[in-house]
């Protein structure tokens, strides 16, 4: 089977599948409030490799995401299908911002903690949902069924497990923000 690599963890998925469901799959650390239904941005990750194996950024990516951070690979792991078998690699936006608070309180050897700082907040401005009225506008059709509760809660209980059982301690290198690697 292929593999994703989704927080420097080689996943296995079948091509056609969403991003988001490999990594809920497998526990990683990536959000999911809204389950998919894309409205909650919290799923937001970074391409770092392999933009040419996923699906092109759909109609609501184009929405939600602004046109530079798209420009920077930014995708909605709820809205992006792996469509191909080369290498892929994403880091999400939850673990980016996890690496980049540990890069603060444990600065890593011959980084300056005020860059790491400035990193780190530069990053948190980021977290709101862009694109506020259709966000708001998406909310008020969502509905709620206790299969989904229950399958929501169940991943995230997952989830907090995995990171209180692994070291997750280390201030982990986060790739610098670029421009485009390859157009769609
Ligand atoms: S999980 Fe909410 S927008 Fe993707």
């Amino acid at each position: 089977m292929p593999t994703v690599i989704v927080n420097d963890e080689a996943l296995e998925y079948e091509v056609g599948e969403q991003l988001l469901d490999v990594a809920r799959r497998n526990s990683s650390h990536i959000g999911f409030l809204c389950s998919g239904k894309g409205i909650c941005q919290t799923c937001t990750c970074r391409v770092l490799e392999g933009q040419e194996n996923l699906s092109p950024p759909n109609e609501l990516e184009q929405i939600l995401i602004s046109e530079a951070r798209l420009e920077q690979n930014y995708r909605l792991a709820c809205q992006t299908k792996l469509q191909g078998t080369g290498s892929v690699k994403i880091l999400s936006r939850a673990e980016e911002i996890r690496r980049l608070a540990l890069g603060v309180v444990q600065p890593p050897p011959g980084t300056n903690p005020g860059e790491n700082l400035g990193r780190f907040l530069n990053r948190l401005t980021g977290v709101l949902p862009s694109n506020l009225p259709e966000t708001l506008k998406r909310l008020t059709k969502i509905q709620v069924s206790p299969n989904g509760v229950q399958h929501w809660t169940s991943d995230l209980g997952h989830v907090v497990d995995r990171m209180l059982n692994t070291d997750s301690t280390t201030a982990l290198p986060v790739p610098s923000e670029q421009s485009k690697l390859t157009k769609q």
